[in-house]
């Protein structure tokens, strides 16, 4: 086989997504919409990846330089024949097939491009066309075919007459050309047309003139091709892709239940038998182990959870470690760096930042755990609140293995409790309390005997 080199058209200037961002940097699934593209290209072999970017799109030469792909500067905006032409440089001396995709068509995959470029590569052909036949062929390029239904040339929408217009097969935008003949033949490409652009298209009926072999080969689904141009269009191409993330667990193992309603980002890894409940919402780089369940409303980004953990409904976690078995929610927030051991049991409205909790630790109810660490099978009683910051400094609190702290405590950190302590509820706790003592600050409990009486008296008689 030949060498293959990939070019990402990108350089258009968007104006229908109406952002100051790049188009292709838009998220989708947790990932920019051009990283899928690219993914692909390099799952099919491709040997070179160059994306072609307008000048202004400082954001994504950004991107791309960060991710290590090579890039071409489009100086203006004259076409997909021009756009193309600006990678000449970076690819002089690649030889073998160029491969032409464009950076807003992001569901493409491998298989298809796989299947089409085996098609171009088996027939020695010049040129290839990837086509496709949706529902509305709207402002597509109309593929003429004649009547033994050999390709004729490639018609734009704009500059085609009322015949051509009905044709339903149309360029998806993904090309495929021997790479001495397309950078040769694009400067035969002239800019006579409604746009007044130098279409890449053109070079269909460019190659057929010179008698050389041209393939289209149509698509069997046309959804993977929709290009975005709006953010309708966004959304529409994240809700087929969910679908298809979604499908994907669910095949190797992972119960959804609402295949609309669950939100997983691309990349995510999930293990078997989890459950995963409707309105859920996976981001980032999170790994959920096997025998899970997540309940309705969670929201988790970038963490990792290991096998047979309960998440209870609404609570958010962020770039937490969660152990083996543990419970945590409803309505719990993990802020980052927390640890929850295994067992460990953290309840609703707990609040926690920094923090350790060890394996079998409970925190059920009402509670602020930053900067501290929670020994193994401690209690920390509801209302508990550690104090880690004093305005400009955090501090931390240190709770030894089967401490019990009673309800509505307050650490002032930095603070220690040794193994076993007992601290009675209500106390304000700023020293350290050794291990195996009870420890408590609050004010004796005084009576007076029937105040209440002599009070309301005295009351009434002022009236
Ligand atoms: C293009 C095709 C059309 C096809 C359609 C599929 C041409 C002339 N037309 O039309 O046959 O049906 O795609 O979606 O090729 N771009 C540049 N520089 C430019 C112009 C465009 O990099 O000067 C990039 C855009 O960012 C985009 C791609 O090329 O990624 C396609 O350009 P666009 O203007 O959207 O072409 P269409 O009119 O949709
Ligand atoms: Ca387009």
């Amino acid at each position: 086989m030949r060498s293959l080199a990939t070019v990402v058209l990108a350089a258009g200037q968007s104006t229908r997504m109406k952002s100051a961002r790049s188009k292709v940097l838009h998220d989708l699934a947790g990932r920019p919409v051009i990283s899928y593209i690219i993914d692909e290209a390099l799952k099919i072999g491709s040997a070179r990846t160059v994306v072609v970017r307008g000048p202004l799109q400082a954001d994504l030469g950004k991107y791309l330089e960060e991710a290590g792909l090579e890039q071409a500067v489009q100086k203006q905006p004259l076409g997909t024949a021009n756009a193309v032409a600006s990678a000449r440089k970076t690819l002089e001396n690649f030889e073998g097939y160029v491969l032409v995709l464009c950076g807003d068509v992001p569901l493409v995959r491998k298989e298809t491009l796989e299947a089409f470029t085996k098609e171009v590569f088996s027939k020695s052909a010049m040129l290839g066309v990837l086509t496709m036949q949706p529902d509305f062929a709207a402002g597509y390029g109309r593929i003429v075919r004649d009547l033994d239904g050999k390709v004729v040339k490639i018609v734009e929408a704009k500059d085609a007459s009322e015949d051509e217009l009905k044709i339903r097969e149309v360029n998806s935008g993904v090309l495929c050309f021997d790479s001495e003949w397309l950078f040769k033949s694009l400067k035969k490409v002239g800019c006579e047309n409604a746009k007044g652009e130098y279409y890449l298209t053109d070079l269909v009926g460019i190659a057929l003139k010179e008698d050389l072999p041209v393939v289209a080969w149509k698509a069997e689904n046309y959804e993977e091709l929709l290009g975005i141009n709006t953010r309708v269009d966004l959304a529409r191409t994240y809700e087929l892709l969910r679908e298809r993330i979604n499908k994907e667990h669910m095949l190797s193992g992972v119960g959804i239940q609402d295949i609309r309603h669950t939100n997983i980002d691309s990349g995510v890894k999930i293990g078997v038998d989890t459950t995963i409940m409707p309105y859920a919402f996976i981001g980032g780089k999170t790994k959920i182990g096997s025998n899970c369940v997540i309940e309705n409303g969670v929201v988790i980004k970038d963490c990792i959870i290991e096998n047979g953990v309960h998440i209870k409904a609404y609570s958010v976690l962020e770039k937490s470690h969660v152990r083996g078995e543990a419970v945590i929610g409803p309505f719990a927030r993990l802020r980052p760096d927390s640890k929850i051991g295994r067992k460990a049991k953290v309840g609703n409205f707990v609040e926690l930042k920094k923090c350790e909790m060890k394996n079998g630790a409970k925190a059920n109810h009402l509670t602020y755990l930053g900067d501290a660490v929670v020994g193994e099978r401690a209690n920390v009683g509801c209302g508990t609140i550690t104090c880690n910051y004093d305005g400009y400094a955090k501090y931390m609190t240190i709770i030894g293995d089967d401490a019990f702290i009673g309800s509505d405590t307050q650490f002032v950190a930095p603070v220690r409790i040794g193994k076993g302590a007992v601290i009675g509820a209500g106390s304000t706790i700023t020293k350290n309390v050794p291990a195996g003592d009870l420890s408590l600050s609050r004010a004796p409990q005084t009576f007076s005997k029937g105040w209440s009486k002599r009070r309301g008296d005295k009351m009434r008689s002022k009236k």
